[in-house]
């Protein structure tokens, strides 16, 4: 009998099962209602008491053994399974991921902030909910003052009353901050959301987006301002890029312009975007207002610079030839999709 015993110790010794049915096999094999010890068990009943010390002692060890290799194939078994997932068919396809795409409008900030910072500029942010110092005032617009009209304001109500917020109008306002808070030489690009009261249409929307530049340093020339602004142009819209400046009013710049780029006027739709000029406007620039640099704890006799700000919106509706700009903020799928991934 006890030579028995040993031979089931063997093969359980040797047992290799591999997956979680060959294991419950096992277990039904050795420890189940009408396993091998529940035999053995009953065999021990009828053993010698001589012998039954001898028995009993072996037998115990047999059960813990099963027990102890049952735990041990499942164990390893199960990891083995996680690692492989339950799917033991290698061959089966993976399963696909759907990739998201950028949004133009990112799509679009992200070439800009690109080539500005390939000159040198850094970039910087600004709150959105902006107070009117920053919004206005700093920049030249006093109270009362018609140009505020320029632009339709959303006025934020705050409880303590201490300051009129606004939801800002533009991303000038952060070129108040980067003086305020640094020191010349400033060379910073400044990409943000803007909000403006105007009725949506297919031309424009209460919210979007600019990118504002600003360069201060000594003896900035309007000269310089143009270099810039021509570079980015010939990066942005290819090494044929020709811009043109008109002259034009911002409080916080003097003098101001506006920048055209050469767009052409072959087609119908040429027509259209240009207003039959050939020419688009993409920006409004200017050399910072003395008054401006004064406001910001700037010496306008040492220090000179120029700023810029542009729209995203217009940019990435010429680019991928949109022709509404509410397509930006639907979030319509079948629109998204036809932009570049983003990996
Ligand atoms: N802030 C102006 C706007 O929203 C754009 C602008 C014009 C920005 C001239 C500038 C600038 O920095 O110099 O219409």
């Amino acid at each position: 009998m006890i030579e028995k015993l040993h031979q089931y110790k063997e093969e359980l010794e040797k047992a290799s099962a591999k997956t979680s049915e060959e294991i419950e096999l096992l277990r039904v094999r050795f420890l189940g209602q009408k396993g091998v010890l529940k035999e053995l068990f009953g065999v021990f009943k009828t053993v010698p008491n001589e012998h039954k010390k001898e028995f009993g002692k072996q037998l115990n060890e047999l059960k813990n053994l099963a027990q102890e290799k049952i735990n041990q194939l499942k164990t390893s078994t199960s990891t083995i399974e996680d690692a492989h997932g339950a799917a033991e068919d290698l061959t089966l396809p993976g399963n696909f991921k759907e990739l998201g795409s950028r949004h133009p409008i990112s799509l679009v900030r992200q070439e800009i902030i690109d080539i500005f910072a390939g000159i040198g500029f850094s970039i910087s942010e600004g709150p959105e909910v902006e107070d009117d110092w920053h919004n206005f005032t700093a920049l030249n617009f006093p109270e009362e003052h018609p140009a505020r009209d320029m632009q339709d304001t959303f006025f934020v109500e705050n409880k303590s009353g201490d300051e009129d917020l606004v939801l800002r109008t533009h991303t000038s306002s952060v070129q108040v901050r980067i003086m305020e808070g640094g020191k010349p030489p400033i060379r910073t690009i400044s990409p943000g959301k803007v909000f403006r009261n105007e009725a949506i249409s297919a031309r424009s929307h209460c919210i979007f987006h600019q990118i504002e530049g600003l360069y201060i340093d000594k003896a900035v020339s309007f000269a310089d301002l143009m270099q810039t602004l021509q570079y980015f142009a010939s990066e942005f819209f290819g090494p044929n890029a020709k811009i043109r400046m008109r002259p034009s009013y911002f409080p916080f710049t003097e003098p101001s312009a506006e920048v055209d780029v050469w767009w052409g006027l072959e087609s119908e739709s040429d027509y259209k975007i240009t207003k039959g000029t050939g020419w688009l406007e993409i920006m409004g620039c200017g050399m910072v207002d003395p008054n401006v640099l004064t406001n910001c704890g700037i010496d306008p006799n040492e220090y000179s610079g120029y700023a810029f700000g542009m729209g995203i919106e217009r940019i990435a509706m010429n680019r991928y030839g949109i022709d509404d700009i509410r397509m930006f903020f639907e979030n319509d799928i079948r629109f998204l999709r036809q932009f570049k991934s983003a990996f």
